[in-house]
Order: structure tokens, then sequence, then C-alpha cells
């Protein structure tokens, strides 16, 4: 089997760099290890910058995130036991965050996909690059155990942190920058009403909590919880009771519970792989880079990454010019910081760290006070919530 781009991974990366590479008329096939049920089984983050929302146009496939998907205006900070409003719309010149959780836009992707009779082979087993330093990469894998060889001009890897397509690339080009933190999140999914109309950030002497949503009748809880924590050892009960424990009375007014339909643990990691293109193989979004969940730039970076691969490969293939796939890896990583440096600093200053002590107390206050106080500095905050530019703006307006 022959086609222009070699996709690994069914993940959003994957299938949104398969629909946008549909629409500019260049062939695609994609790899996927698991199911599609099992990719729909995860439950993953739920707020999309304006940018993953402009992809998701061009890729044809926003109607329902228009429609269901929630534009937030402002997120609240709490600590102190006291809530703050943060005026996204307001301090970044009228920009909003959309909530559609990640599930709905893979379940949107896959459709589209199957709709346009796209080509993706599930449970792929074995998946090979081979040949990525030459002109004629290719993927060998095996499907109901027959080997298959898939030959191609590019491979777009976007099979997730384990996935295959990094471990590629020779351990003396490929440098990776990590920090692990001490602590995971504990998630819950519930057919109730959210406590509060925006996402809450709560900063809480038991630990961090974070209020998010789905819908308007279900609810998204995050608790910060103990790496030797398990989820077995959290009833649904035992869920409530410690939420309730950290937001306290006059929040827990307005909040409403009930039985779970998704309880997980995820560990909260910093991950960058560099560089993300070696020869013909391009990385994109996990399999590049993880960010701790912490304001929810995971996807979206996802979605940027693969906004500069198409532009990489409509360069190529349209205008017959490889700019953007010599500057790929340095487009992206220059986000990806951007964003890395987010996700790191929200953390740190809404987290219980082991080793924070009484003087760290000090310190996570103090610039949680001046973050409320300072129009300079929850301007900083809410710039990068809504999502710092992506200089592809341009090239959106002109191809839409
Ligand atoms: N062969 C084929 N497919 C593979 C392989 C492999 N060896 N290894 C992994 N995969 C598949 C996984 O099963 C998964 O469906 O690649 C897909 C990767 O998808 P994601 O992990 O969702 O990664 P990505 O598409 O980059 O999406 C990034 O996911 O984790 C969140 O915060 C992250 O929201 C962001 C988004
Ligand atoms: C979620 O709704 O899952 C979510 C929202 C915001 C975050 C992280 C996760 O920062």
């Amino acid at each position: 089997m022959r086609t222009k781009v070699a996709i690994i991974g069914a993940g959003p990366a994957g299938l949104l760099l398969g629909q946008l590479l549909h629409k500019a008329g260049i062939d695609n096939v994609i790899l996927e290890r698991q199911t599609p049920e099992y990719v729909l089984g995860r439950i993953r983050a739920g707020v999309l910058e304006k940018t993953a929302v402009d992809l998701l146009d061009l890729a044809g496939v926003s109607e329902r995130a228009h429609q269901e998907g929630l534009v937030h205006e402002g997120i609240e900070l709490m600590f102190d036991g006291a809530r703050h409003r943060i005026d996204l719309q307001e301090l970044t010149g009228g920009k909003h965050v959309t909530v559609y959780g990640q599930t709905e836009v893979t379940r949107d992707l896959m459709d589209a996909r199957n709709n346009a009779g796209l080509s993706t082979i599930y449970e792929a087993e074995g998946v090979q690059l081979e040949g990525i330093d030459t002109n004629a990469p290719q993927v060998r894998y095996r499907q109901n155990g027959v080997e298959q060889t898939l030959q191609c001009d590019f491979i777009a890897g976007c099979d997730g942190f384990h996935g295959v397509s990094r471990k590629s690339i020779p351990a003396d080009v490929l440098r990776t920058y990590e920090r692990v933190y001490p602590f995971g999140w504990l998630g819950m999914l519930a057919d109730v009403p959210p406590v509060s109309d925006e996402l809450i950030y709560a900063h809480t002497p038991r630990g961090f909590v974070l209020c998010s949503m789905r819908s308007e009748t279900r609810s998204r809880y995050y608790l910060q919880v103990p790496l030797t924590d398990k989820v077995e050892d959290w009833s649904d009960e035992a869920f409530w009771d410690e939420l309730r424990l950290r937001l306290g009375a006059d929040v827990c007014k307005t909040l409403v519970t009930g039985p779970s339909l998704e309880k997980s643990i995820a560990p909260l990691r910093s991950f960058v792989a560099e560089p993300m293109r070696h020869g013909r193989l391009f990385l994109a979004g996990d399999a590049a880079h993880i960010v701790p969940p912490t304001g929810a730039k995971g996807l979206n970076l996802a979605a940027s990454d693969v906004g500069f691969l198409y532009e990489a490969m409509t360069d190529h293939y349209l205008e017959r010019s490889d700019r953007g796939i010599e500057n790929y890896s340095q487009r992206c990583l220059e986000r990806v910081w951007s964003a890395e440096r987010f996700s790191w600093w929200f953390t740190t200053l809404t987290h219980k760290f082991p080793d924070t002590g009484e003087f760290g107390l000090k310190m996570q206050a103090a610039e949680l006070n001046y973050l409320i106080k300072s129009r300079s500095a929850s301007s900083a905050l809410a710039e990068n919530y809504v999502g710092l530019p992506m200089r592809m703006e341009d090239l959106l307006a002109a191809r839409a």
C-alpha cells in the first residue's frame, strides 16, 4: 500500500491532521494500535483555545463544537477560601475559550473521517518506522496477524507519549527535557450540574481542586492526590467528601453530587523532545511533549503542531516549497516552550508540594494576591489561558 502521509495514531492530533490533509487533497492513511471504542473511552481535558477551534473550522468538523461548546469569558481562582474572577474577555481584548470535551472533538473527527471514506487501520500491531532519513520512508505493521508495509512520502508521529515515533529518532539526535511532579490528579465525571458557571482553580490547604464541566448537566472535578493513591481507594462518597472539605461550605451551597460516570488518576509531567522533525518523520502532540493539565494546554498544543504540519505539507505539495518542512520543529517548539512555561507556572502556583514549607506557602499566597490585584499580572495569566497567537492566522484566513 502507498500513501503520501502515513499518520501514526488516531488521537486528536492524528485525526485532525488527516482531516486537514484530506481537505487539501493530500492522501493519507492512519494507523492506530487500539480500537475506536478504546480511543473514545479516554476522558481528557476540555478547554479549546480559539486557534484550536479555527483549525476544527478549517477541517470542516466544528459544527457540534459551535453548537454544544460553552463559551467561557472568565475563570475563577480560589485561595484563602475566597473566589476571584479573572475576566479573560476584558483582559485580552475580547478573547474567550470554548469548553468542549476532547472526547467529543475525537468523536467528531472520527465521524468526519468515516463519512469521507478515508482509511484508518485500527488494531495495527507492531508498528515500525523505517527509512525516516531517506526519501522513501515506510511503516511496517501487522493487521490480523499479517505483515503489511505502507510506503509513503512522510510520516506524522501522532502516537502520544508512549508511541514508537519518538523512539525512532536516533538517540544521538534526540534531546529530552522532563519534570515529574510529586502528585497526580484524580478526575471524576458525573451527570450533575456544575457547581459554578465558570471553571474554578482552587489552591487549598488540603491540595489543589479544579471544578470543570462538559455541559450544563455534566461536571468534571479533579483533586490533587498523592501518587501512591489508587483509584480503587476512592469511592464516590470519599471523592465528594474530600471535594467539600477543600472547597468549603460557601462554594458547596451550589454543589450537586451524584454517581460517577468515570474516575481515573493521571500523573503530572512536563516533557519536551527536540527536534520535532528528523528527516521525513514529524512528531506532533503528546508524542513530542507533555504538559501538566493545569491550564488545559495539551490538546491545544497538539492542534497547533498539526496546524504547522498541515502548513508544511501544503507548502510542499501545493506550493512546491520546503520552507514549512524546514521550519516545522522550530515553529512548534517556540509555542511548545511557552505553553510548558505557563503550565509549569500555573501548576507550581496552585498545588501543594511536599517540600513547599512555610516560606513556600507564603510565596504562593503573595503571588496569588499579586495576580488578582495587578492588572498586568492577571493579563499575563489571561493571555496565556486563552492561547498565545500562532502566527497562522493569515494562513487560516487565506485558505478558509
Ligand atoms: N502504533 C499505533 N498507534 C499508537 C501507537 C503505536 N505504536 N502508540 C500509541 N498509539 C496511539 C494511541 O493508542 C492513541 O490513540 O496514538 C494515539 C495518540 O493519541 P493521544 O495520546 O490522544 O495523543 P495526541 O493525539 O497527541 O493528543 C494530545 O491528548 O493526552 C492528551 O493532553 C493531551 O489533550 C492532549 C491530547
Ligand atoms: C477538564 O475539564 O478536564 C479540564 C479543564 C481545565 C483544565 C484541565 C482539565 O485546566
